[in-house]
């Protein structure tokens, strides 16, 4: 068991990642971003030139029973491994989120995914954010907060962030991605992104980064 979870949950785009890592950082707290580890599996699919048209479930399986994903924290940045090679760039490439909420939606890839989440976080202090951590991956966290904003402030804060990256964007493509991703994960019919009952909402599109950040901060301290 963890113990102590901070669970974050929201769409595309929300601020939720910005927050987590910070708070993370602030609090000394493990910061598990589940939607990286998503992330490598759809992009360890498509380097095996999965169809993407029907999806080759037994290549998920395949994939899934002999792939390793690491979240290593180095000089104070979560980097991401896929099978031991670092793919923290490549996973936030535009043919990722394309696909990547497909794979997502399989029942196979998101069992293997909780149990490994909940592995992860074994006997330590974990600020978690993804789509179903407050409702299936950590129902019991001692915090659960849903972030949403905005789909056009969630689209410049993504343009944003893909730009420091040096990765080039298009405004109209960032918000048919966006839309296109929160429809999906919604309305799948295994664990959809949906609040927790007990979660608390922070709507972040007219807080800047550091209300929205000790906003949550004041929540996990009174709890901790
Ligand atoms: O948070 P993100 O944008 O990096 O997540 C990428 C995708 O991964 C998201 O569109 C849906 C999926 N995801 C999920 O289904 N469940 C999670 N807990 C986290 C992410």
């Amino acid at each position: 068991m963890a113990k102590f979870v901070v669970a974050i949950d929201g769409g595309a785009g929300s601020g939720k990642s910005t927050t987590a890592r910070e708070l993370a950082k602030r609090l000394h707290f493990f910061y598990l971003d589940t939607g990286a580890m998503y992330r490598a599996i759809t992009l360890k699919y498509l380097q095996r030139d999965g169809d993407k048209d029907n999806i080759d479930r037994g290549l998920v399986s395949e994939i899934i029973a002999s792939t390793t994903i690491d979240l290593r924290l180095e000089n104070s940045v979560t980097r991401v491994y896929l099978d031991e090679k670092d793919v923290t760039l490549e996973i936030r490439k535009p043919q990722v989120n394309d696909f990547v909420s497909q794979i997502s939606a399989i029942p196979a890839v998101r069992k293997w995914m909780v149990e490994k989440q909940r592995e992860v976080a074994k006997g330590k202090k974990v600020i978690c954010e993804g789509r179903d951590i407050g409702t299936v991956v950590f129902p019991n966290a001692q915090v659960k907060i849903y972030v949403q904003a905005d789909l056009e402030v969630r689209a410049q804060r993504r343009r944003k962030e893909l730009s420091e990256k040096n990765i080039e964007s298009n405004f109209n493509e960032v918000i048919k991605n966006l839309k296109f991703r929160d429809k999906y994960d919604s309305s799948r019919q295994h664990s959809p992104l949906k609040k927790a009952e007990d979660a608390i909402v922070v709507d972040t599109t007219k807080l800047t980064i550091e209300q929205e950040i000790s906003f949550v901060e004041k929540i996990v301290r009174e709890r901790l």
